[in-house]
């Protein structure tokens, strides 16, 4: 299972990314204006920090002008991938760009017909936004569950579910029991991920019995 970051924050990004966990991240307009500074920028520095696809999203809502800021985004670097809403002209804007050979994740999908939809328009990843169905009182997971299940009945798509607005570990949980392909998670959400009270009393106490046998681990000589 692949773990992407949902973040444009780059000091968590460069600190994460040192553990070689992270293999991609996404961003959306957003993240993007919390960091104050200007999209590109931003973009290049993360695509410069992590070698899997990171995710920038196209601001316009018709096809072509997509299509134009996809051109501007494509030319920051080889591994950014294209995001583009889940709507009649993204889905034309994601046909044209995948078989251009570029990578295109689909955002903003909340249905399992519309995500096959993007399957069928090209998309590399789509992004089903689970903590926004919870949100509103439906079934983020069960979500991902019907779209795990139509893209293993059509494996030629080729299409990898991003199971994203992750708002909680027992979502990465749940997404890794269905076979999801990725999660874009917060930083915070990782790093619950590496917690745990019964490691950190652990530590504690072999540290506590290590300095009362007076034990050490000399340099090599
Ligand atoms: C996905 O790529 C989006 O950036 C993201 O997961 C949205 O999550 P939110 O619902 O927490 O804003």
């Amino acid at each position: 299972m692949k773990f992407f970051l949902d973040t444009a924050d780059i000091a968590e990004i460069r600190d994460l990314a040192a553990t070689g966990l992270v293999d991609g991240v996404t961003t959306n307009p957003s993240l993007a204006a919390k960091t104050g500074r200007p999209m590109t920028e931003i973009i290049a520095e993360i695509c410069a920090l992590v070698e899997g696809p990171i995710s920038a999203e196209v601001l316009a809502t018709d096809t072509a002008g997509m299509l134009r800021e996809a051109e501007v985004l494509r030319a920051i670097a080889p591994n950014v991938a294209i995001k583009v809403p889940l709507t009649f002209d993204g889905l034309k804007a994601c046909r044209v760009l995948a078989d251009e050979g570029v990578k295109v994740n689909v955002t903003l999908c909340f249905s399992p017909v519309q995500a096959l939809l993007a399957a069928k328009a090209g998309a590399a990843f789509v992004s089903p936004f689970v903590g926004r169905l919870d949100d509103i009182g439906h079934d983020g997971m069960g979500l991902i569950a019907d779209i795990v299940e139509i893209f293993h009945n059509y494996p030629q798509y080729g299409t990898e579910v991003l199971v994203a607005s992750a708002r909680h570990v027992h979502h990465v949980l749940e997404a890794a029991r269905l076979a999801a392909d990725v999660i874009t998670m917060p930083p915070a959400i990782l790093r619950q991920m590496i917690k745990h009270p019964l490691t950190d009393s652990g530590i504690a106490a072999f540290l506590k019995d290590a300095e009362k046998a007076g034990l050490s681990i000399p340099p090599r000589a």
